[in-house]
């Protein structure tokens, strides 16, 4: 196993590029498998969560590879079935359920065990799925499924689930008749799927609002589509540059996706600016602590709760986190206690109190957004810290520590 190596204290400056939205990647590589012809996708981050979709294409019948700077996704023969030791790697996998429905009218799929960050069913999917025609049962772990042709159906959420939301989207699409989508999840992620499956010749209108309409059409094509970029990676390095003091310049930023993280970041008294390069995050006053609570999108997101608890250990006052989409999601804070931050928790509430000297300590990574958090805690600490267990870094930060160390930050990957 690796580990994250950092001496703290180094102020960032320079340029950092944007990788491509890992989150916005995974839906739109699995929707590849409903389109009869090659599609080709740019912008695409080389990250583990991505090989690991590649090899659920492979072993679902369609050729998938990186060839240069695309991925190249080729139709084979798709057979049903999505392998547990996949599906326990990756919780996303499921996400292929609806394609394979819409696709096959079977699908097997291994049900997704608990995760670090809450027990996270999947009930939303199936009842959706079923409401369009089709059956579901358990076997040995394996939620399987079966249907003729999926009709469309009138769709109403009990919750905003983004991975439910973009399943039947895709299923809807080769449905017969019209979807429509209630309490649908307004994530630009979703945006972006419905923008690809629209080029493969899909008829969806509404994305990006509450209330999604999919008019089902007979076959999909395959087209060239670039992803959008990360923005949870976008706000991971404003909240660098802010917690070292430092001056980044964030090029391929994905515009107009990240208002609620700038609005909390400039009330904690971060200055940011776009002009013609990217955005400019710099950091020249001492910052506040600030209220923040996690909503579905627009709200402000459970992928940068983490990262702005750290920033707020070391600003002025006392902030508040309430996380109210994941139970469990708060593992980061007994980490982060231990670096010299004071945070306490009361169930889904932490209060942070600022103003910690946080000094470098060996960390142990929860998830991925907790991993996150730590480094930034890592980069401003005295001294040395070593995060653990970075293997779930790389399942979503595109070679964090080269981007980190073009900007000045003295951090390695090391053997553990
Ligand atoms: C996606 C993102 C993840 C992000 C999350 C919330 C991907 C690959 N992952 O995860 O990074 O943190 O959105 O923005 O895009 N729920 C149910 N029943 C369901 C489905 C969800 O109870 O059938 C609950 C979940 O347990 C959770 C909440 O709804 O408490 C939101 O989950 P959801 O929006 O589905 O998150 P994911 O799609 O898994």
């Amino acid at each position: 196993m690796e580990k994250l190596v950092i001496e703290g204290g180094k102020r960032l400056a320079g340029k950092i590029r944007i990788s491509g939205s890992k989150n916005a990647s995974l839906p739109v590589l699995i929707a590849s498998i409903m389109a009869d012809t090659d599609v080709v996708l740019e912008n695409v981050p080389r990250l583990k969560d991505i090989r690991t979709t590649l090899q659920l294409l492979t072993l679902l019948g369609c050729q998938a590879d990186f060839d240069k700077d695309n991925v190249v996704i080729s139709p084979g023969n798709l057979t049903p079935e999505a392998p547990y030791d996949l599906v326990r790697t990756m919780r996303a996998s499921v996400l292929c359920l609806g394609p394979l429905l819409a696709r096959l009218g079977k699908a097997k799929v291994a049900l997704p065990g608990g995760c670090a960050i809450g027990s996270r069913p999947v009930d939303q999917h199936l009842r959706a799925l079923e409401k369009m025609g089709a059956s579901f049962e358990l076997d040995s772990g394996y939620i399987v499924g079966w249907c003729n042709r999926l009709r469309g159906a009138h769709i109403n959420f009990d919750l905003t689930t983004v991975g439910g939301t973009e399943n039947l989207l895709m299923a809807a699409c080769l449905a017969q008749g019209e979807t429509i989508l209630e309490n649908a999840a307004r994530e630009p992620e979703i945006s972006d799927l419905a923008g690809f499956l629209n080029a493969c010749g899909a008829r969806i209108s509404g994305q990006g609002t509450s209330v999604i309409r999919i008019q089902g059409v007979e076959s999909l094509k395959g087209c060239r589509y670039r992803v959008m970029s990360d923005r949870i990676e976008a706000g991971t390095y404003m909240a660098a540059a802010a917690i070292t003091g430092g001056n980044l310049i964030l090029t391929n930023y994905p515009q107009d996706t990240l208002d609620s993280v700038i609005a909390k970041f400039l009330e904690m008294g971060v200055h940011i600016w776009e002009d013609a390069e990217g955005v400019n995050v710099e950091n020249g006053e001492p910052l506040r602590g600030v209220d923040v609570v996690t909503l579905p999108y627009p709200g402000f997101p459970t992928d940068m709760q983490a990262q702005i608890m750290a920033l707020m250990c070391i600003a002025e006052g006392t902030g508040t986190i309430r996380e109210t989409i994941f139970e469990n999601r708060f593992m980061h804070v007994l980490e982060l206690n231990r670096m010299g931050a004071r945070i306490r928790l009361s169930g889904q509430n932490a209060v942070i109190r600022g103003g910690a000297d946080l000094v470098g300590a060996p960390v142990m990574a929860s998830d991925l957004r907790a991993s996150a958090g730590l480094v930034l805690a890592g980069l401003k600490a005295r001294r040395r810290t070593e995060v653990l267990r970075i293997y779930h870094l790389d399942r979503g930060y595109e070679a964090m520590e080269k981007k980190l160390q073009a900007v000045g930050a003295r951090i390695s990957r090391e053997k553990e």
